[in-house]
């Protein structure tokens, strides 16, 4: 009998980390205050553009491996493991926060990517290691205003 893969499952996961990510982003362009207003909010616009393709890259590789794609928030609450978006933070808070999510997301894309080493599915290994560097990217560039 085949073995039941578990990849499709991790990614829904990672897909509402992401989507998560790209909602909180997006709240931290709307709502940013400071010095720093106009440098971030339009460095975090780039970000959350950058995450909007990503969840719909790893929703299209969940049906390609033949599974439904989560798609509600009601789903999303249920199998994200990041947090949610701040209420009341400084610019220096966001920036923080948004830093510990990507590094949080890149560990578990990390642990991802172990199990498709181990059902050797290399196509979705190849989006996880994209994945893996773009949230490196976009935390250096978080680090960079701090
Ligand atoms: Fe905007």
């Amino acid at each position: 009998m085949a073995q039941v893969k578990k990849t499709p499952a991790l990614l829904s996961a990672l897909l509402a980390d992401t989507y998560a990510l790209y909602l909180k982003t997006q709240n931290y362009h709307w709502n940013v205050t400071g010095p720093n207003f106009f440098s971030l909010h339009n460095l975090f616009d780039g970000q959350y553009n950058e995450l909007a393709e990503a969840v719909d890259e790893i929703a299209e590789r969940i049906r390609a491996l033949g599974e439904l794609a989560p798609g509600s928030f009601k789903d999303f609450s249920r199998l994200m493991s990041v947090s949610e978006a701040k209420t009341k933070t400084n610019a220096l808070g966001m920036v923080n926060d948004l830093i510990k999510t990507h590094e949080a997301i890149c560990k578990s894309i990390s642990q991802i990517i172990e199990q498709t080493r181990k059902e050797n599915d290399e196509g979705t290994q190849d989006l996880l290691i994209n994945r893996l560097a773009a949230h490196e990217k976009m935390a250096w560039m978080l680090r960079s205003h701090l």
